[in-house]
C-alpha cells in the first residue's frame, strides 16, 4: 500500500494509507481558479458545471426545475461528505479561520505529532479549548437535515466526516465515518490501549498514560501529518461501490475541497455515475469536480433541499 506524496510533515495536510479509490487523484485534483464575486448576493447561488456560470436563482424554484427535469427514479443513495463548515454555524471555527489568531500558534503547531512532541502543554490547552467549545455547540438545521436524510433513507446514506466535534452524532446520525477522528476522546502516544472517551479539559499539564510508563494521552483526532485509518476509507469504497448500482447522489457540505482523502472522493464517485453537488459558503478547490453548486450557508440551504427534495428520496 502506498501513500499519497503530501510533503514532510508537519506541516503538510493528513497522510492517507491509499485505496484504489484515491490513488489516482492524487495527481489529478488541482486548483481551479474560481472567482469569488456575488457568492453572498442572493440566498445562495447556483451554476451549472456544464455552463460554469453562476446564476441566482430563488432558491425553491430552482430545486422544483432539478426535480421536474430529473428523469432518473429509483432509490437513492446518498454520500454526503462535511467539514468544518456545516458546524460555523454552531459558533465552531474553521482551522483556517482560526490560523494565527490562536495564542500566536499556527494550528499546525499544535495539530502534529511533532507539535505535539515539542509542546504537548500548548498542544493540549488548544485541544482542550476545542473541547470546550465542542461541548457548548448545539447542532444546527445543516445537521439535523443531514440525520433527516439518514431517517429517510437508512442504509442508502452514509456520512463521511472531517469534522471531530461529534454533533453530526449528537443531531442523530448514526451512519458516520469520522475520518478524522473524534475530539470527545483521547488515547495514548505510546501504548495500544483503546482510544477512550474523555471529555476532560487538561491546561497547564500535559496528562500521563495510567497504563504505561512513559506515554502521553493526547486527543483522538488525526493530525497533519498521520494516516487515517484504513477501515475507514473502506467502508466508504464499499459504500461507492454498492451506490454505483443505483441513483448515486454524492454531495460535499462545508469543505474547502484542500485536505486529502476527502477532497478526492468527489472524482472517484464521478467515476462511478455520482451526480455530485457541493453545498460551501465560498468555491472550494476542487470545485471543478461538481456538476452543481450551491453557494451559501448549509444550515439554509440544507434544509431547503430536504424539503425539496423529500419525495424523490422517498422513493422505493
Ligand atoms: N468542527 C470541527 O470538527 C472542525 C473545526 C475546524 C477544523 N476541523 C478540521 O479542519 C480540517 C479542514 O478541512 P475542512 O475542509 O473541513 O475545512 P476548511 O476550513 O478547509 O473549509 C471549510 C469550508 O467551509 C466553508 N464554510 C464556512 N462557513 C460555512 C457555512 N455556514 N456553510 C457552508 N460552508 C461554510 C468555507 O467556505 C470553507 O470552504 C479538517 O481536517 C477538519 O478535521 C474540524
Ligand atoms: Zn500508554
Amino acid at each position: 500500500m502506498g501513500r499519497l506524496s503530501g510533503g514532510s510533515p508537519p506541516v503538510e495536510p493528513p497522510t492517507i494509507r491509499m485505496t484504489r479509490a484515491t490513488r489516482s487523484i492524487a495527481a489529478t485534483s488541482g486548483p481551479t481558479k474560481m472567482g469569488r464575486s456575488a457568492a453572498r448576493a442572493a440566498p445562495f447561488v447556483v451554476h451549472s458545471a456544464a455552463t460554469r456560470q453562476r446564476t441566482s436563482f430563488a432558491p425553491a424554484s430552482e430545486w422544483y426545475v432539478w426535480a421536474m427535469t430529473h428523469s432518473t427514479t429509483g432509490p437513492v443513495h446518498l454520500l454526503a461528505l462535511t467539514g468544518a463548515g456545516i458546524s460555523v454555524e454552531s459558533g465552531l471555527s474553521t482551522y483556517r479561520a482560526m490560523n494565527g489568531l490562536w495564542r500566536n500558534h499556527a494550528v499546525k503547531d499544535v495539530a502534529t505529532p511533532y507539535g505535539f512532541a515539542q509542546d504537548p502543554v500548548t498542544s493540549w490547552s488548544f485541544w482542550s479549548e476545542r473541547r470546550a467549545e465542542a461541548q457548548r455547540a448545539v447542532p444546527n438545521q445543516g445537521h439535523v437535515a443531514l440525520a433527516t436524510l439518514e431517517q429517510l433513507l437508512g442504509d442508502r446514506f452514509l456520512l463521511v466526516t472531517q469534522n471531530v466535534d461529534g454533533l453530526h452524532q449528537r443531531a442523530g446520525n448514526q451512519r458516520v465515518v469520522e475520518l478524522h477522528g473524534n475530539l470527545h476522546e483521547s488515547r495514548c502516544d505510546k501504548c495500544e490501549r483503546p482510544r477512550f472517551a474523555d471529555d476532560r479539559i487538561y491546561q497547564g499539564s500535559a496528562p500521563k498514560c495510567e497504563q504505561c510508563s512513559d506515554g502521553l494521552l493526547r486527543p483522538a483526532v488525526v493530525w497533519f501529518g498521520e494516516a487515517i485509518q484504513q477501515k475507514d476509507m473502506d467502508v466508504v469504497e464499499r459504500f461507492m461501490a454498492r451506490a454505483a448500482k443505483h441513483r448515486f447522489i454524492f454531495m460535499a457540505i462545508g469543505t474547502s475541497g484542500i485536505v486529502t482523502p476527502a477532497s478526492a472522493f468527489v472524482e472517484e464517485a464521478r467515476k462511478l455515475g455520482a451526480e455530485s453537488w457541493l453545498v460551501n459558503l465560498d468555491p472550494a478547490r476542487n470545485e471543478a469536480y461538481f456538476d452543481r453548486v450551491l453557494l451559501g450557508e448549509s444550515g439554509t440551504i440544507l434544509p431547503q433541499l430536504l424539503a425539496e427534495k423529500r419525495a424523490q428520496f422517498m422513493s422505493p
